[in-house]
């Protein structure tokens, strides 16, 4: 029952975007996107090869800009992460965000540590918080005992989970995973979804995938993307009870893709 000592308080979107666009010379890859992701949700962006996932989570890392607004688009654009502008706080944003990008950018010739130490460089901690926060790292994904390993030598799930690990040396308030499980079989794609669903926990999280059931066993909400437009966005099974005869969202997205 509500009254007004107990009023409903509607929790503020971790992340929320309006009307985002991106134009590369004659491609437009995101066109007028809008999103809105809960704080300490597991959010899934769905889509084919090129829909614009990539480019969406650069722009949401202040990677690279957004296209300013302009007129083929549904209204001014407009972004925030955790309250801060994705326009005018470039800074604060980068602080509170992980990004663990589609390609590793791990270091084949250093260690596992080394990497760690590499990547938490730009965040300023003493000597010995630094080596406990990043032994903390290394145990919990089961990496600790090939800390002087050279990650050449590393298989495809190490690295992922390694990539994983860089991205939250900074203790992120906000994750984002761009294609983490390709590549991988189905117990160690396992391992990882359950690895992301333990940091949950510790913030909210967008991850990019071609695997849709994986997707769908996993995430919270999901949004399919095609062609660099939103096509359907929500919990998994409320997308596919608004797309009868589908049974599973690869079977939605099929049916949104042939249009
Ligand atoms: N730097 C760039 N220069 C030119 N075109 C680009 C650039 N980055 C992306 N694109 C184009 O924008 C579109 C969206 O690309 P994007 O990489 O975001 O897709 P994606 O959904 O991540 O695809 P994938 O599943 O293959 O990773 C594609 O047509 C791509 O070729
Ligand atoms: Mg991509």
């Amino acid at each position: 029952m509500n009254n007004d000592r107990n009023p409903i308080v509607i929790p503020k979107p971790a992340i929320e975007i309006k009307n985002i666009s991106k134009t590369f010379g004659k491609t437009r890859a995101l066109d007028s996107v809008s999103l809105s992701i809960r704080e300490n949700e597991l959010f899934g962006l769905l889509g084919p090869n090129g829909a614009g996932k990539t480019t969406l989570l650069r722009i949401l890392s202040t990677l690279i800009p957004a296209d300013p607004s302009n007129q083929a688009d549904l209204g001014p654009r407009q972004g925030q992460i955790l309250g801060f502008d994705l326009f005018k706080e470039r800074d604060r944003i980068r602080e509170i965000l992980g990004y663990v990008p589609q390609r590793d950018a791990l270091y084949g010739d250093l260690s596992a540590m080394d990497n760690l130490i590499f990547f938490s460089q730009p965040y300023p901690m003493d000597k010995r918080d630094r080596r406990e926060r990043l032994e903390s790292l290394l145990n919990r994904v089961g990496l600790y005992h090939r800390k002087n390993d050279l990650v050449k030598d590393f298989s495809g799930g190490l690295l992922k989970r390694l990539s994983i690990i860089c991205a939250l040396v900074h203790r992120p308030k906000v994750l984002f995973l761009d294609e983490v499980t390709v590549g991988l079989d189905t117990p160690l794609r396992r391992e990882i979804w359950n690895l992301i669903k333990e940091w949950k926990r510790e913030g909210t999280i967008l991850v990019t995938t071609h695997y849709i059931p994986d997707a769908q066993n996993n995430c919270d909400r999901v949004a399919l993307i095609y062609e660099g437009r939103i096509l359907d966005c929500g919990r998994p099974q409320e997308i596919i009870a608004r797309f009868p005869p589908a049974t599973n969202l690869e079977e939605v997205a099929l049916i949104c893709q042939n249009g």
